[in-house]
């Protein structure tokens, strides 16, 4: 089984690529926390680096996995530039759960995050070239069932940007906002947040629609993980980041991935 936690779909496009490399599933790590997968023989997790650390909730829903020891257990991190401890914060995770990890590597993807998202479209020319070399390498790998550990670099800029203070400076540069004067209460946001932290909620500008009824937009709660779904898959750029006007060519989701696999399920 393959577990991944994905925003913008490079995790996700990996995933389902090793996956369907080594004959597995994939499944959403959502899933994945409140499943039993102890009979599974191989686990693989697949989860992006955020301020060179796994995602937040990469953390909580890692801690809650019930897989065996004696599964193989993989980790793929895509990355814009550096893992900094995205992979080794998740490894001391498992290790504590007495699970070893077997495998891990990097693969180097167009970046979703503001800095580098969807501008450059040479940068994501090489990036996509040497991510298919990379990702070819790792299939064989671990269809080997290879035990290789390549962390990555550090460099100083991921040693800075890992530290506590440093973090509560740059979250707020990526935080995501609502332009109420944008959206048009269609809901995307709300079915693509991993973490179900986007409602509709009544217009206070416009409270009638020229339908008669009455207008929403979306409102982004306390609990954001930062993936930039909403902002990526918002079809009137209407969620945009630290006030900068989102422009539709600078909208950015792995090109195999639709908006339809990143709806999030329901129960
Ligand atoms: C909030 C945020 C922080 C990020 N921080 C880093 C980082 O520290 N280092 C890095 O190489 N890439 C960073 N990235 C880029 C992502 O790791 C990369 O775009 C990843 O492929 C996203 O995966 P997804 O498309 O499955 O959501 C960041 C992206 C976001 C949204």
């Amino acid at each position: 089984m393959v577990l991944y936690f994905s925003g913008t779909g490079n995790c996700l496009a990996i995933a389902r690529r090793l996956a369907e490399h080594c004959g597995e599933q994939v499944m959403s790590l959502y899933d994945a926390a409140t499943t039993d997968l102890t009979q599974e023989k191989l686990i693989g997790l697949v989860y992006p680096t955020y301020y060179f650390n796994p995602p937040k909730p990469v953390l909580k829903l890692v801690e809650q996995l019930r897989i065996s020891p004696s599964a193989y257990v993989f980790i793929v991190i895509p990355c814009g530039a550096q893992t900094g401890n995205a992979i080794w914060a998740v490894e001391r995770i498992l290790r504590r759960k007495g699970i070893k990890v077997a495998y891990c590597h990097k693969v180097r993807v167009p970046d979703c995050s503001a800095i580098g998202f969807g501008r450059n479209p040479n940068e994501q020319k090489w990036k996509f070239e040497k991510f298919a070399q990379r990702v070819e390498q790792i299939e064989y790998d671990i269809a080997m069932r290879r035990h290789i550990h390549h962390f990555g670099a550090w460099g100083v800029a991921g040693w800075l940007c890992a530290l506590p203070f440093v973090e509560r400076k740059t979250l707020p540069l990526l935080q995501p906002a609502v332009n109420p004067e944008k959206c048009i209460g269609c809901g995307t946001c709300v079915s693509v947040c991993p973490q179900a932290n986007i409602k509709l909620v009544a217009a206070c500008h416009e409270p009638v629609s020229s339908n008669g009824q009455t207008a929403h937009v979306a409102l982004i709660g306390n609990d954001c993980a930062q993936c930039l779904s909403c902002v990526h898959f918002c079809p009137h750029q209407a969620v945009q980041i630290a006030s900068n006007t989102t422009l539709k060519a600078f909208q950015y989701h792995h090109p195999n991935v639709k908006l339809k696999d990143m709806i999030r399920r329901v129960e």
